[in-house]
């Protein structure tokens, strides 16, 4: 009796750890996924030889930033394993905003999918900036996934007191009924088989960990809209 209760737990154990391991993988090939698809659909554009130069000099850009997300990925891992902190520097709001809008622009184009930038300048914070672009690259990402059928993006800011609002608004169908209550939890996800459900908790998360905070919009009326506040640096 008694072995047979042991074996049980030693085989339950082994299953959760195992379940821990493929959770992890999943988060990782979910980061990896989006770059991977910018330099094979890079790649695979520039095979066209009919790319004007300052087409080919765009994608050639995009390719290196994407490849330089996926090195920094890696690197996150790896200091994830070492327990290492992130690294922190001063950083313009503005600046990180159009660099993770930078990479998925060609993939909004080809939805005809309008991203707008309103971001004001001067808006600074301690950050790990690749860590904050991943957060705003999730938002504009999950955008253009739900509006399959073209639409509009708008990603704006201000300053209030000492933090920052930005918010990620889309002309959308809105966030189904599902995933409304479960939208920062790990595998919530309404996009059987394209998303792991991944995307909102890890975002939430890096903006949880720079003393900020994330949540969703629920207002009636089309289209979602994500906000989240990072404290700012004091102006001057
Ligand atoms: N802009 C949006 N418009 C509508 N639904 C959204 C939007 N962003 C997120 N969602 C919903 O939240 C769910 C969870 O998002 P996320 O954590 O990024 O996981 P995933 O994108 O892998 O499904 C999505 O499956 C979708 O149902
Ligand atoms: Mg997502």
């Amino acid at each position: 009796m008694c072995a047979s209760i042991r074996q049980a737990r030693e085989e339950l154990i082994r299953s959760e750890r195992i379940g821990v391991v493929g959770r992890l993988a999943a988060s990782i090939v979910h980061d990896l996924r989006n770059p991977l698809a910018a330099i094979y659909g890079g790649a695979e554009m520039l095979m066209d030889s009919r790319l004007s130069e300052p087409q080919i000099k765009r994608l050639a850009r995009n390719m290196y930033d994407a490849s330089r997300r996926i090195q920094q990925m890696l690197q996150d891992l790896l200091d994830l394993g070492r327990g290492g902190p992130s690294q922190r520097q001063r950083a313009d709001l503005r600046e990180i905003v159009s660099r993770a809008a930078e990479t998925l622009v060609l993939k909004a184009e080809a939805q005809s999918i309008q991203v707008v930038l309103d971001i004001p300048e001067h808006l600074y914070a301690d950050l790990d900036s690749r860590r904050i672009e991943r957060v705003v690259a999730n938002l504009i990402g999950n955008a253009i996934d739900a509006m399959p059928g073209g639409g509009a993006i708008t990603v704006s800011a201000v300053r209030e007191g000492g933090s920052a609002m930005i918010a990620v608004r889309d002309t959308g169908p809105g966030i189904p009924a599902e995933v409304r209550d479960r939208l920062f939890q790990p595998f919530a996800t309404s996009r059987k088989g394209n998303g792991m459900g991944l995307g909102l908790a890890l975002s939430r998360q890096a903006v949880v960990d720079h003393g900020g905070d994330m949540w969703a919009e629920l207002a009636p009326g089309p289209g979602a809209c994500f906000i989240f506040r990072l404290p700012l640096e004091p102006p001057g």
